[in-house]
Parts: C-alpha cells; structure tokens; sequence
C-alpha cells in the first residue's frame, strides 16, 4: 500500500476550516483508493507568529520539505488592522508564504479557472458572453518581479520616497515559458502572453524571450496581450483565453478576476510547483476575514487543490478525477455556500463543514 507524506498548513482566518474540509476529502479517496496519507499540521503565518514570533519557522519549513506535497489553506489578517501589521515587513504573514514559496523553488503557479455549467447563475457575466462556458488556465510566475526586487522607504527632500524594484532575470523567464508552451500544447494549442511591454523594460524581455519560444515550437499559436487591455477583455469575451501565462502581480490581479467569472474566489484551486513533482496547494483566494470562524467559507476552492495535489504531486490521477467529479456533483445536486448561492429553486445553503460531507458523500 503506498504511503503519502502531506504537510498541511492551516494558516489565518477561513484557512483551518478549508483545509479541515480538504482533508476529510483526501482521507476518503485514500480510503477508497488504497492508499494511504500521513499528515503532519504546522503553524504558518500569522497563527505561527503568535506561537513563536515568525511568521514560517524553521520547523514548519523543514516538514514542508520532508514531505511529498503541502496543502495550505491561507495566511494573514485584516491589512494594516490586525496587529500582525505592526511588525516590521519581513516578519508579516505575507513575508512569511513569499519566502516559502521561494525556499521550496515554486516558481509555477497554475491557476485553472473554469465556470462550471451548474455555476452559470453564479458568474456576472451575461449569458451570451458565458456561451457554453470557458475553462482557463492561468500560469503565474511566483518567485519573481515586484515580489522580490528590492524595497526601501527613505527620506529625499524632505519627503518620504517609497521604491519597490520589478525585477526579472531571463532564465526565470525561459522556465517559465517553456512550462507554458508545453502546457498549451496539451490543452488546445493557444498561449495568450500577457505584459505590459509598452512601458515596462521587464515586460519588453519578457515578449522577446516569449516570441523567441514561440519560433521555436511552431505547433502553439502564440499571442501577445497587454495587461489593461486583458483585464477588459476578460469580462468582455473570456472564451478567447485558453491558457494565459504572466508575470508574478499581473497574475495575483487577474487570477482574482477570473475567479469572480468562474462564480467566486472560493471556487479557484491553485498548485505552485518547481522542477519537480513537489508542490504546494492551495486557495487562490485569501484568509477571508470578513467571514472568518462562521463556517460559511466556500471549501471547493481547497478541495479541487487537494485533487491537484493528488493528480500532480501524488500521480493519483484516478483519486483526483474521482474527486472533481465529487465536486461536479455536488453542484449538479444543488449544493451551495454562500458565496455561490443564488436563491435559485433546487439549490441548497449549506456551510463549509455540510459541504465538505456532502462532497465526502459523492465519493
Ligand atoms: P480575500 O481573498 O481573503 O477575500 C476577498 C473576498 O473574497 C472576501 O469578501 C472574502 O470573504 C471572499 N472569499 C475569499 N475566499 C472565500 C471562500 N473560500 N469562500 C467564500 N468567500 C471567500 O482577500 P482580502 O480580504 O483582500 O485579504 C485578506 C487577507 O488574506 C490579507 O491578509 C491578505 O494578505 C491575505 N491573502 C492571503 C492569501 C494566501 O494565503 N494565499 C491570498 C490572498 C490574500
Ligand atoms: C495570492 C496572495 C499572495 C500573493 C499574498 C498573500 C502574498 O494574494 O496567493 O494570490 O500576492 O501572491
Ligand atoms: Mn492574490
């Protein structure tokens, strides 16, 4: 019998309530699947901080590395409210996930954002712009950029100056390329790359290294997009997007309006990956403190994590479609939180614990 080591992360706010959810989710299909999960929980972010004052402890990074994939929920509190805000930047919970995510080398992020047919009432788009639909995935790259140039506040003139350096280096760019030309390649053949190459000297390497992939595997038909324009077209024809690939921030900004489309943040899964099968899962959405410790938080967006971590990390790819379609159902059934309840006859309210039975259920 396979034994599988997970380290899982709960985090802030809505994360220990997802990722409980998730977990009683991969239990079953272990179960059923025959194999077996061994789980060991750490502290990370804010919830690390208040037990031992850093917000990813040696400890918890060295489970995470001794372990075949992380499954997380999210981190942090109410910006600039919560009194994680007071501590110097590095010691944040935020600082705390951008340095596991460099540690581990996850400098892929894949991002799928599909509109699920029983969600239509959930997306505000029109209905002749949804059509039959649209199944998008997003590559964001996640260990570079804005993310991890240089900071500084000083004092010029009198004044307070604030710099925050974009940096990218071309063989970030490459590996990250060549990850989305392949994937292209197995999901239809269209890249759409997203920059702003028309006043970023960044975003002018990045188009140069893209087109000259693009030269080299003729099967995918690739396409340049600048960002403002992106985001319009999003919401005004997302059925032109297949596989989109972008840098760091312009990714953390549109996978969240791609979210939206696709019904809620809590419906978008996410797997940050590096050179090898490794990865960490999670919600793309945040810690959600607005709804947090009411049981209301919408645990799909795990869940479907959890069956990427299965699919990718474990290669249990009969367990992680035996897990999407458990989530199918469960909205063909009508089961709704409340993020994507729309009052519409046949659906039912449930909170996360009742989803997470009722997806258990369909297994
Ligand atoms: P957020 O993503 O936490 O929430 C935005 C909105 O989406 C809120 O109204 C929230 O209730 C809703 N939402 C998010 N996930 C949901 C779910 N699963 N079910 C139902 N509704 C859901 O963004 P924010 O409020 O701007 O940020 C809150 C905190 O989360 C900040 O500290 C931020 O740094 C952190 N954050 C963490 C991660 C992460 O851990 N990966 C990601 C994004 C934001
Ligand atoms: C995300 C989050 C993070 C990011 C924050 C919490 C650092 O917004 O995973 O999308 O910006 O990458
Ligand atoms: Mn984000």
């Amino acid at each position: 019998k396979m034994q599988y080591s997970i380290c899982a992360l709960p985090g802030d706010g809505i994360g220990p309530e997802i990722v409980r959810e998730a977990r009683k989710v991969l239990e079953k299909i272990a179960d059923l699947e025959g194999f077996s999960l061994k789980f060991t929980e750490k502290a990370f972010g804010g919830a690390a901080i208040d037990l031992y004052g850093e917000p990813l402890p040696e400890d918890t990074l060295e489970a995470c590395k001794a372990s075949e994939a992380v499954l997380m929920g999210s981190i942090g509190g109410k910006v600039g409210v919560s009194p994680w805000y007071s501590l110097p930047v590095e010691k944040r919970p935020e600082a705390g996930l951008l340095s596991l995510r460099k540690q581990l080398g996850l400098f892929c992020n894949l991002r799928p954002a599909k509109l699920y047919k029983e969600l239509r009432d959930a997306c505000p788009l029109k209905e002749e712009i949804i059509g039959d639909g649209f199944d998008i995935m997003m590559i964001r790259e996640l260990t570079g950029g804005l993310y991890f140039g240089k900071r500084s506040i000083t004092e010029e003139n009198g004044e307070e100056v604030a710099r925050d350096e974009l940096i990218y280096r071309a063989h970030e760019i490459e590996r990250i390329g060549r990850i989305a030309f392949s994937l292209a390649k197995a999901r239809g053949g269209k890249l759409c790359s997203v920059d702003k190459a028309n006043v970023l000297d960044s975003s002018r390497l990045w188009r140069k290294i893209f087109t000259k992939l693009g030269e080299e595997e003729k099967e995918v038909e690739l396409r340049h997009a600048l960002v403002d324009s992106t985001a319009m077209e999003l919401v005004r024809n997302p059925r032109n997007f297949s596989v989109i690939v972008t840098e760091n921030m312009f990714g953390d900004i549109l996978s969240d309006e791609m979210a939206e489309i696709a019904g809620s943040l809590g419906m978008l899964p996410s797997a940050s990956l590096g050179e090898n099968a490794f990865g960490l899962y999670e919600p793309s959405g945040g810690s959600a403190p607005d709804i947090a410790g009411q049981n209301i938080a919408n645990p799909l967006a795990t869940i479907l994590s959890a069956a990427m971590l299965l699919e990718i990390s474990l290669g249990e790819k009969k367990a992680a479609a035996r897990v999407e379609n458990a989530v199918e159902k469960v909205l063909a059934l009508g089961g709704r939180t409340k993020d994507i309840f729309s009052g519409k006859e046949g659906e039912k309210l449930l909170s996360c614990s009742e989803m997470g039975d009722f997806v258990v259920a369909q297994l």
